[in-house]
């Protein structure tokens, strides 16, 4: 769930689609396209993205494959950075700019309401500690004005969650996290004790996709992959996880699809468990 929105635990993951270094539109449009309707008929009801892919690259796929939206489907967002001409990713957090993401928001998707905006936190290279209210006060506000449904942090540190949720409700906690990145596994709990989501970024390892003897040692046992592993372990670490790994191809979508449901035994989870230990 995310607040009274229910979602798949299985998600999708949009920022693969836009071209390399994610900016500018991708070399395969038409593929792109097919990927995101691809991940509606399977039934995903759950799909990330944000104004920063491309800039507004994804976004307007996911309008141009996807509007008019099926009333299942949800789609989240973040905002709080930017795209500079370098490729990064410098943060945009002052008032008046996140009034305008969330306009730009709304306009690329082609909604009237957003249903989840994360407020993006920290840098590119992780969570900083440093004060959120401010920022998270405007998106606050922009939900009181009904343009947002629900809101919650990504890339946060636990303190700046305590101190977002101190202001507003959140519905989810989107960090980077996976079988090798473990930092949140007490945060994972204390978010499932009330009812939050919680939604790994980088579930496959993002830009240097997980790789680990013992994982393709357990995959090789279950006849499967260690992408579908690595996703199976993430549904089975705690019911709050929902899933939105990336891809570009249709083929690992449906594969991805298909992993995520994979029974692990509790000697595999052991086996998996030491990786990130
Ligand atoms: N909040 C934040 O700051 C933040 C940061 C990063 C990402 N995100 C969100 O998190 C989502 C997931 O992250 P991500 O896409 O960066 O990383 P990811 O899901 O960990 O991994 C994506 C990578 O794995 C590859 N891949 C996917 N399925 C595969 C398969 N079955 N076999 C082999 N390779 C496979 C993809 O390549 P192919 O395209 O070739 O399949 C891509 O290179 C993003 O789409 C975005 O929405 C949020």
């Amino acid at each position: 769930m995310l607040g009274d929105l229910s979602v798949t635990r299985f998600g999708y993951g949009a920022m693969q689609l836009a071209g390399p270094w994610v900016l500018g539109p991708p070399a395969d449009h038409a593929g792109a396209l097919a990927v995101l309707r691809t991940a509606v008929e399977l039934g995903v009801t759950h799909i990330d993205t944000s104004d920063a892919y491309g800039p507004s690259v994804t976004n307007e796929l996911i309008r141009e494959a996807l509007h008019p939206y099926p009333a299942s489907l949800h789609v989240v967002t973040k905002v709080g950075a930017r795209r500079d001409a370098q490729g990064g990713w410098p943060t945009a957090r002052d008032p008046e700019s996140l009034r305008r993401q969330v306009r730009e928001n709304l306009d690329h998707l082609g909604l009237d309401v957003l249903d989840v905006v994360n407020l993006r936190l920290g840098d590119a290279e992780g969570p900083v500690a440093e004060p959120v209210a401010a920022a998270f006060e405007t998106l606050a506000e922009l939900r009181g004005q009904g343009l947002i449904r629900h809101l919650g942090v990504s890339n946060a540190t636990p303190e700046q969650v305590a101190e977002a949720r101190a202001i507003a409700p959140i519905v989810c906690v989107q960090n980077m996290y996976n079988l090798a990145h473990r930092h949140d596994d007490d945060l994972i709990d204390a978010l499932a004790a009330d009812g939050i989501a919680y939604v790994p970024f980088f579930p496959l390892g993002g830009f240097s996709p997980l790789q680990s003897e013992a994982l393709s040692a357990v995959a090789a046992r279950l006849g499967s992959t260690p992408m579908s592993v690595a996703l199976a372990w993430l549904l089975q670490r705690s019911p709050n996880v929902l899933l939105i790994p990336g891809t570009s191809s249709v083929a690992h979508l449906r594969e991805n699809a298909a992993g995520a449901g994979l029974v692990l035994s509790a000697d595999d989870v052991a086996e998996l468990d030491k990786i990130g230990r």
